[in-house]
């Protein structure tokens, strides 16, 4: 049992606290409010307490962190170096902004991050978090073309279905429909092309992956050509689209689309919010599929979530008409650099290097992707895909056909039984329907083996017994 006191300093318990004053990011309310109110009278979970790869309620249940917190926790809970870098920090320099000043923290981080990066990548603006990132770089983009002489390049290029963020510039850039529609009118000049999804590949290209890529590279080319080259500033991508459900690149991609961005002098941002810091095996995800982009947009794995940090990480091309006369980047954040997390940040990496956990990844993600491919036995597991320790379970209704799940249907098997039945069954990860219904998993990096067993023996149980109530 949890030793975490179970009422407030008001004497309410948590979760009838929660209830009455925490707004939920992304959370269905009606779930946690009373039947007699119209409700689902449903607790919202608490999460008190975590070590190593598992996470405690304050009921003192302990569950399986198969999703990192939130594609966050790379070298699992309860690290106390990092509490304690945390701690020396603050009491050393608890903040001071990047406004025209600088401090040590974010000096070191920045100078790791550009030796980390590939190419001439060796320019760092922090922010706190991956959507401020993918806006700074959209802000970027536009003024650094302006600086240039080529004013009218501001529009942008992303995927269906990705997930960029909830600024209304990374909103933009988003291209899942029911997260931008109540918001509209968003900031013009995003453009969608199609993702990189293989198993729902047209029909003509099923058959060959490297074909597939070429055709989903050259609706890039396609867009920018029917914008018109001088309007189109950049494309965002992510190294694998978290979004759907974990799409990899098919072979050939990235190098085709780096070629049509230099073609057309249109940007490149690799948007490695999820995928850097070891989640594929490398410290940055481009170079997993071997291609360097303009811009890196990152955060999440930076810290492993133990304190707020972001970072884009831009080329010395775009940095150069920053060097001269007047000109500024006028964009900041009050916490963006915060020494704390900087600190935190460093001592993370340390961790990184020291237990050689991108080799880890490396070595081990035949054996998790193995495991998980195991499940295709399943009646509803459609596809099992992803890279490193990121990958996405699509559930179909009929395998043959791959015919999904209709609203309704994925309404009662995702949220109604399967997210539920999973967290019960001790595994916290995530039912996802944004795009075709998935299971997304993400665990800490430490995990090897033994875990990925046990990950897929629960999985296991709870997909056969989803499979059975259809
Ligand atoms: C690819 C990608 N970009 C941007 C974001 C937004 O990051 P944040 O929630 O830190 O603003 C996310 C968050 O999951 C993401 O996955």
């Amino acid at each position: 049992m949890s030793d975490q006191p179970k009422l407030t300093r008001n004497g309410t318990s948590y979760t009838e606290a929660a209830r009455d004053h925490l707004w939920g990011h992304f959370t269905r309310h009606s779930v946690y409010e009373p039947v007699e109110a119209g409700g689902r009278g449903g607790q919202m979970p608490v999460i008190v307490r975590g070590q190593g790869h598992h996470i405690w309620d304050i009921d003192g249940n302990r569950y399986f962190d198969g999703l990192s917190g939130l594609f966050t926790v790379q070298v699992g809970h309860g690290r106390a170096e990092l509490a304690e870098a945390a701690a020396k920090q603050a009491a050393e320099l608890a903040y001071f902004p990047l406004w025209s000043y600088a401090h040590p923290q974010a000096i070191e981080l920045a100078e790791r991050l550009a030796g980390y990066a590939p190419g001439d990548l060796n320019r760092v603006f922090f922010t706190t978090g991956g959507g401020e990132a993918v806006e700074s770089a959209w802000k970027l983009a536009k003024q650094y073309f302006k600086l240039t002489g080529k004013p009218t390049k501001t529009k942008v290029i992303s995927r269906a279905v990705a997930y960029h963020g909830t600024p209304q510039g990374a909103l933009s850039i988003t291209g899942i429909p029911a997260a931008k529609a109540v918001f509209e009118p968003l900031v013009p000049g995003g453009l969608k092309v199609p993702n990189t999804g293989f198993y729902r590949a047209p029909e003509h290209l099923q058959a060959d992956e490297y074909a597939f890529g070429q055709w989903a590279a050259e609706r890039i080319a396609e867009m920018i050509e029917f914008e018109g080259a001088d309007t189109v500033a950049a494309v965002f991508l992510e190294p694998v689209q978290n979004s759907g459900g974990c799409f990899p690149p098919p072979p050939g991609y990235f190098e085709r689309v780096r070629q049509i961005c230099d073609e057309y002098d249109v940007l490149l941002v690799s948007d490695e919010t999820i995928c850097a810091f070891g989640r594929i095996g490398s410290m940055f995800a481009c170079d997993d599929f071997d291609y360097v982009p303009d811009i890196i947009t990152t955060a999440k794995g930076l810290t492993s979530g133990y304190s707020p940090i972001g970072a884009m990480i831009a080329s010395d091309r775009l940095f150069e008409p920053f060097k001269s006369g007047t000109n500024s980047f006028a964009h900041g954040f009050t916490f963006g650099g915060h020494p704390v997390s900087a600190a935190v940040a460093m001592a993370n990496l340390d961790i990184m290097e020291s237990e050689g956990l991108n080799k880890r990844v490396a070595d081990n993600a035949p054996l998790f992707k193995a495991q998980l491919d195991s499940l295709l036995d399943i009646p509803i597991v459609g596809d099992v895909r992803g890279a490193g320790y990121f990958y996405g379970i699509e559930l179909v209704k009929d395998k043959a056909t791959k015919e999904t799940f209709n609203e309704d249907e994925s309404e009662r098997l995702l949220r109604g039984f399967l997210s539920k039945a999973l967290y019960e069954a001790g595994l916290y990860c995530r039912a996802d329907d944004r795009g075709d219904p998935v299971v997304q998993l993400a665990p800490p990096l430490t995990i090897g083996e033994p875990e990925f067993a046990e990950i897929t023996g629960m999985l296991r149980s709870v997909l056969t017994e989803a499979s059975n109530l259809l």
